[in-house]
């Protein structure tokens, strides 16, 4: 058999964070850069990864034994071959090599994996899964892993472009979304996703309505700016950013580090900045136009962020 090869991109949390956890939409887009897997059958039915991003040279992966057995990172990995064997019944082993396009965290190579992954097999085995079933199956590994998440990573790996989302995938819907100009400022820590949405999780048990009427009005905000999206206004898209921002912190989630790039970002003239995916660490991002790109560039750098560059709307 050949070695094939399979890709799948990364994402930006535009709007609505967290309230898609509790039922609610939020707005994700692809991004330019993702991750690839190559698969290269054994003679043997060993399984072997590496992975230069995640520091995995040969490593062994007998499918026996438990996922959680595994380091973190190797367990997506782990989860979507045990769920491949049983669906679809593999024998042969294989060499895989993944190559990730991004090293900062934040932008759901963890996802990117598993749908590339799950494309290589599909591949590999001659097997087809529609896009919506391998949205499907691969949001079962992520569960399997993380035990929380909305799904909205695995969805823009699986379909691209920018995408209105509610949770587990009851809508995936494609937005035509004009051309973005997002600027990406990291902070340089490495936010714990499920973690975080376990303190939201303590929050909504402690204080329910407090929490419901937050969610509400995200969700009034994502509905707001599908339409702004849609019709291309970037001045209202900004501050519905700003919005989401505030409601956000309100929920607990932002930190010292991203208020403080943020703040920069609309000094400089962006047309909205908000934190993007669970919060307290990772990355905010910010609207801006060609004219003004530098301008907030300089401006996060100058308060410790570091620029990322991506393009969002990735088609797939
Ligand atoms: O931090 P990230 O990129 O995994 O994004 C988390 C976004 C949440 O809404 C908080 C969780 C989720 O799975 O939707």
């Amino acid at each position: 058999m050949e070695k094939v090869r399979a890709q799948a991109p990364g994402k930006i949390m535009l709007f609505g964070e967290h309230a898609v956890i509790y039922g609610r939409p939020c707005i994700v887009t692809a991004i330019d850069k993702g991750v690839q897997v190559f698969l290269k059958p054994r003679k043997d039915e060993n399984v072997s990864l590496t992975a230069d991003a995640l520091g995995f040279d040969n490593f062994s992966i007998n499918l026996a034994k438990p996922v959680k057995s595994y380091p973190k990172t190797a367990q997506f990995i782990v989860s979507t071959l045990q769920n491949f064997k049983e669906e679809f019944g593999i024998r042969a082993g294989f060499d895989i090599i993944t190559k990730s396009a991004i090293k900062e965290s934040g932008f759901g190579t963890s996802a990117a994996v598993t749908v590339a992954l799950t494309k290589a097999l599909l591949r590999t085995s001659g097997k087809k899964l529609s896009k919506n079933e391998l949205f499907r199956f691969c949001y079962r590994a992520m569960l399997e892993v993380q035990d929380v998440g909305s799904g909205f990573d695995i969805a823009a790996a699986t379909f691209g472009g920018t995408l209105y989302f509610v949770t587990a995938g009851r809508a995936i819907t494609p937005l035509d979304a004009p051309y973005l100009q997002i600027v990406v400022g990291h902070t340089g820590i490495k936010a714990d996703s499920p973690s975080i949405v376990k303190d939201v999780g303590k929050v909504v048990r402690k204080r329910g309505a407090w929490a419901k009427e937050i969610f509400d009005q995200i969700e009034e905000v994502v509905r707001e700016a599908r339409v702004a999206i849609e019709n291309n206004n970037l001045k209202q898209i900004g501050e519905l950013m700003n919005r989401n921002q505030k409601l956000l912190e309100e929920l607990g989630v932002s930190s010292a580090e991203l208020n403080r790039l943020i703040g920069a970002a609309r000094d400089a003239g962006a047309y909205g900045a908000k934190l993007s995916g669970a919060g307290r660490g990772d990355f905010m991002i910010a609207l801006v136009d060609e004219g003004r790109r530098e301008r907030v560039e300089d401006a996060i750098e100058s308060v410790g962020g570091r620029i990322i560059n991506v393009e969002v709307n990735k088609k797939l």
